[in-house]
């Protein structure tokens, strides 16, 4: 029988502490970066607003005494039903970045997602969390062989499936990341793919001349690619064996033509409210995509997830799993044990609130137990 406490000795449970520690902690061009959203802020709210719009209604007397918080996606087995988002420049948070995040996920089973534009290479990730699910996200670079290379090197470093992220052919207009001129970008923390990929220095950088800032600069040409279309897809399959998944989906017309080209899974996501402005949150955009892809290929979800309850309202409107952004985020601020601290309370919560839904699996939880509030 699991417990219903928190299984730790927790200085911090709740989400807005840790944003406000965040907050304390860090200089304002790291902390705009994280906690920011783009425009006017419209979608970044609205992505929280819109769990308050549906109410859970919890069965009793159904016997909760053993749970299961365990799934499985490409036929593998998952701890947990959430995942690590992909987040870039994590050294700008801590010094360990990406190295601290990645292994307090691995220390709980937690798989974790690792994003191009990590402070470390794909490789040293992978390392960090041996044993553990993880995925590479992919912001396709607008060069084919940079492209492939990142595919393979993801391949080779044991990661289980491709995430390529749709939702930014250019980055989102960050009105707070516009007046930092970008903080995170200036510092270098996100070039770690690139500078060990040999087929990027081969081809930018082949006499191992460019200083920090040339590198930058070369690598921001080459970092979006505006261009690519569904039939580009195709190309991007005969490159791995691992799974495919598109992250930023919002139309259930984009989700049919992800079955239809043949992709292994979506994430519907709005980019934490950081990409276009005035978007849909994501669990309104959820049922119409859950209704289109009919079961056919995995549904993942973010955005706006905070706490347990929100997790059960995401799996019950249909997503296979969800992904955690700023709530890891925030918890690196005290580095490999504050991610930790994040996210044993995320599992208790988890726990808890299922077993108070009367369910005993996560598997279990479906649209039976919840209700659009009117
Ligand atoms: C992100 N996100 C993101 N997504 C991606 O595909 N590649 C990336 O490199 C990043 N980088 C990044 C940095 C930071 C600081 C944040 C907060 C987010 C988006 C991320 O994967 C995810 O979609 C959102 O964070 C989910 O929303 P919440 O959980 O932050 O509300």
């Amino acid at each position: 029988m699991s417990t219903a406490l928190p299984v730790n000795d927790s200085k911090t449970i709740i989400f807005e502490k840790w944003e406000e520690t965040a907050k304390n902690k860090l200089g304002k061009g790291a902390f705009d970066y994280v906690q920011s959203g783009s425009g006017g802020e419209e979608t970044l709210q609205k992505n929280v607003q819109a769990f308050k719009e549906w109410d859970i209604i919890p069965r009793v007397l159904t016997n909760v005494e053993t749970r299961d918080l365990t799934t499985s996606l490409f036929e593998k087995k998952l701890a947990v039903p959430f995942f690590l988002a992909p987040v870039g420049f994590q050294t700008v948070v801590h010094p360990e970045g990406e190295l601290a995040s990645a292994r307090a996920a691995s220390s709980l089973s937690v798989p974790y997602i690792a994003s191009t534009v990590s402070s470390f290479s794909l490789e040293e990730i992978g390392e960090a969390s041996v044993g553990s699910p993880r995925y590479f996200q992919l912001y396709w670079p607008n060069d084919d062989e940079v492209a492939t290379s990142f595919v393979k090197r993801a391949e080779a470093a044991g990661y289980d499936a491709i995430v390529v992220t749709v939702d930014t052919t250019v980055l989102g207009w960050r009105e707070r990341d516009l007046q930092n001129q970008y903080f995170p970008m200036q510092t270098g923390a996100g070039i770690a793919n690139f500078v060990n990929d040999p087929v990027f220095q081969e081809k930018y950088n082949r006499d191992g001349l460019l200083d920090t800032n040339e590198l930058i600069n070369a690598i921001r040409k080459i970092l979006l690619n505006q261009s690519i279309t569904w039939e580009k897809l195709g190309w991007l399959k005969q490159q791995t064996r691992l799974p495919i998944i598109l992250k930023g989906i919002l139309h259930k017309d984009d989700a049919q033509l992800a079955i239809e080209h043949g992709i292994d899974g979506i994430i519907v996501s709005n980019h934490g409210g950081r990409q276009l402005d005035g978007v849909r949150s994501t669990l309104a955009a959820l049922p119409s995509i859950v209704e289109v892809i009919n079961g056919r290929i995995s549904v993942l979800f973010d955005s706006g997830v905070r706490r347990g309850t929100d997790i059960i309202k995401a799996l019950a409107l249909g997503a296979d799993a969800v992904l955690i952004g700023r709530p890891f985020v925030y918890g690196l601020v005290d580095g490999e044990n504050g991610v930790r601290e994040v996210l044993q309370n995320l599992v208790a919560d988890l726990d808890t609130s299922l077993a108070l839904t009367g369910k005993t699996s996560v598997k279990d939880i479906d649209c039976s137990i919840v209700e659009r509030v009117y």
